[in-house]
């Protein structure tokens, strides 16, 4: 009888120790599995206001371009993509900002001040000072981005894809 409730003693031990250390086990693991499976899970912005610096710093009648880097993450890989954009503003107050990517397979427009023209180098493509094109096979004009003000400061609405 003694030997029995040693044993039933020994075996509640036991049963605290287990639950005690599955308790202890989840208070560690869960956060660091939280940690693991979260880039898996969140949803990465598709689109943002990009701050493109103080108004004043581009000069009307001159195309000016404006880098940017935009980080995609896709599960834990990530990626940094680098884009371009020409500001050009055509009077103190009206303005468009044109994507620098050539809408025929994506080459990098060039602003050629000789002959006033975005020119894409690999298929000779040309787009006017508007965007439009006006040579070569490019099938539409420059991507141009919606553009805000605020403070002075200049942004453009960029959307991923
Ligand atoms: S990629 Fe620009 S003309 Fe072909």
């Amino acid at each position: 009888m003694s030997e029995s409730s040693h044993i039933d003693r020994r075996q509640f031990v036991n049963v605290v120790l287990t639950f005690l250390g599955t308790i202890m086990g989840a208070i560690v693991g869960l956060p660091a599995i939280g940690y693991l499976i979260s880039p898996a899970t969140k949803v990465q912005k598709k689109d943002d206001w990009i701050p493109l610096g103080p108004l004043d710093k581009y000069p009307v009648g001159a195309p000016t371009m404006f880098s940017f880097n935009r980080t995609t993450v896709n599960g834990w890989e990530k990626t940094v993509n680098s884009y371009g954009a020409y500001v050009v503003r055509f009077s103190p107050d009206q303005l468009k900002v044109f994507s620098n990517r050539c809408t025929h397979l994506s080459c990098r427009v060039n602003w050629k001040d000789d002959i006033k023209e975005f020119l894409c180098p690999c298929h000779d493509g040309h787009f006017d000072i508007q965007g439009k094109v006006t040579a070569g096979p490019p099938p539409a004009p420059l991507h141009e981005y919606e553009t805000k003000i605020e403070s002075g400061n200049l942004f453009v609405h960029f959307t991923e894809g």
